[in-house]
């Protein structure tokens, strides 16, 4: 910062906005809202994959620090995963021009009309997976707190592009497995138990894919055992979202989505074009008989790509399908950034259904304590038993990421010895209230730890 023009006035700002949080003042501002997703129609066997726009969504420049849902039935009951398998859920952020009327989209999301524009995670895969959240069958038992002083900042006005409003959009993607022949087989997406041969765009499927989403597209049909009666009935996704309005003692963090099928492959020679991050988001794992050498029955993927820019791991977690045994992410140094465990049902109640991943584990770093560095090389690992062949298989790992600010009239630091943090980050809209104009002006936020308040002061700020 030395030899900035306006460090004298930045550092008297600083001050001024010098603020010592409580991490436990944020939980009493907490609103919490709840919300049904349109009501989406299946009998047993048919297959509900449908894009809602322009969903019900708390308003405003807030931080989201919890997003819970499940699928209910007309009753507000809870409807078990034998019955609906929920595929997928997933929200995304998107800008949509003023005043222009929402057609009805059905599309996957790879659209980009200039009406409507996907506002992306952070990364990493360059097209699929945009979401901020979204998770399937493990819906019920996934913790998804964001933990103090860390929120995912959003509705922040200066973000949208003038002309249009943020919105977003809901995809939802529900089997319906009542009387099915082969439960597994439907919620795998098997293309023989759906009897079809060509894609939703009436693409030819190849012999060699056997399953996956391809084959479980909105409105196909897997097969029910003969003579099985079942009511065609109305679900909805319930979906609960926590917030706090935004305030400049948050600390905003970014979302990470890293696929195991990423295909991506460091370039030989630094001049090579830059490489693709092209993930397939579904693979298929051959039961160990057919495989060579595998005498555990536990099938391995792998993958190590760069991490775009560094910070410290907030929170971590994984997606897989049934049958994954585990996740892994690990640094550069072998060191574990996070894993991420199934937790299988048990029992025949809702978040709870047996032989269903019904939770994944989560990782909660102690702030600080897990960073991943700007270019760093992680190395993530998938595992499956392959006792069976499994198809449409996933292996995801979503990551919140407190990064340094890119502004340069700010930064961040963070950890010592006593695990304090001292966090700078830019304040937009305090700054705009007291001077009436929008400046873009480093503040600075304190964040300690309860117990180990009054150790350390202000030191450790790095300008
Ligand atoms: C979005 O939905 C709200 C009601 O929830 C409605 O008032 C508004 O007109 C919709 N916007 C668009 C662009 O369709
Ligand atoms: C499967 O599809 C074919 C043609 O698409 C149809 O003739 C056949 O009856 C279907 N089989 C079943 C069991 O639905
Ligand atoms: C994945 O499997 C490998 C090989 O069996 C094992 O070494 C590793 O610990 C497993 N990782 C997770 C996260 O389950």
């Amino acid at each position: 910062m030395l030899g900035c023009p306006n460090y004298q006035l930045l550092s008297l700002v600083l001050i001024l906005l010098l603020t010592t949080v409580d991490p436990s003042s944020q939980e009493s501002r907490v609103k919490s809202a709840v919300f049904l997703s349109p009501a989406f129609v299946l009998e047993p066997g048919s297959v509900s994959n449908k894009f809602y726009y322009n969903i019900s969504f708390p308003k405003g420049h807030i931080a989201i620090k919890n997003f819970d849902a499940e699928v209910v039935d007309e009753g507000g009951n809870p409807v078990p995963l034998y019955e609906t398998y929920l595929h997928h859920w997933i929200v995304v952020r998107y800008y949509h021009r003023k005043g222009v009327e929402v057609t009805k989209f059905h599309d996957d999301l790879g659209f980009h009309q200039s009406d409507f524009i996907v506002k992306r995670n952070s990364g990493i895969c360059d097209r699929g997976l945009p979401q901020y959240f979204g998770l399937g069958s493990e819906t019920r038992k996934t913790i998804t707190y964001v933990p103090d002083p860390y929120g995912i900042e959003i509705g922040n006005p200066v973000e949208v592009p003038p002309g249009y409003e943020e919105k977003w959009l809901l995809n939802i993607h529900a089997i319906d497995t009542r009387g099915a022949e082969d439960r597994l087989g439907c919620t795998e997406c098997r293309c023989d138990l759906y009897n079809v041969t060509k894609d939703e765009h009436d693409r030819v499927i190849e012999p060699d894919y056997i399953g996956g989403l391809r084959c479980c597209y909105d409105e196909t049909r897997c097969r029910v055992k003969d003579g099985f009666q079942g009511s065609k009935r109305s679900l909805y996704l319930k979906y609960t979202v926590k917030y706090i309005d935004w305030d400049p003692s948050i600390v905003p963090v970014k979302i990470y989505i890293l696929d195991i099928t990423d295909t991506w492959k460091k370039p030989e020679k630094s001049t090579a074009a830059v490489a693709r991050h092209h993930c397939q988001i579904e693979y298929l794992v051959e039961s160990c008989s057919s495989a060579v050498a595998n005498v555990d029955c536990t099938h391995t993927k792998k993958i190590i790509v760069t991490f775009p820019s560094g910070g410290d791991v907030i929170y971590g977690v994984a997606h897989q399908h049934t049958g994954g045994t585990g996740m892994a992410l690990h640094g550069e140094d072998g060191r574990v950034i996070c894993s991420s465990l199934p937790i299988y049902g048990e029992g025949k109640e809702p978040g709870n259904e047996a032989g269903y991943i019904v939770g994944m584990s989560t990782c909660y770093p102690r702030p600080g304590s897990i960073k991943i560095s700007e270019g760093e090389t992680v190395t993530l690992l998938s595992n499956y038993s392959n006792a069976q062949r499994h198809t449409g298989v996933m292996g995801l790992f979503y990551l919140l990421v407190a990064e340094p600010s890119p502004k340069p009239n700010s930064i961040l630091h963070s950890t010592d010895e006593t695990g304090e943090i001292v966090i700078l980050q830019n304040a937009i809209g305090a700054l705009a209230a007291v001077f009436g104009i929008a400046l873009l002006v480093g503040a600075a936020v304190i964040y300690q730890r309860r117990n180990q308040r009054d150790q350390e002061g202000y030191e450790s700020i790095l300008m």
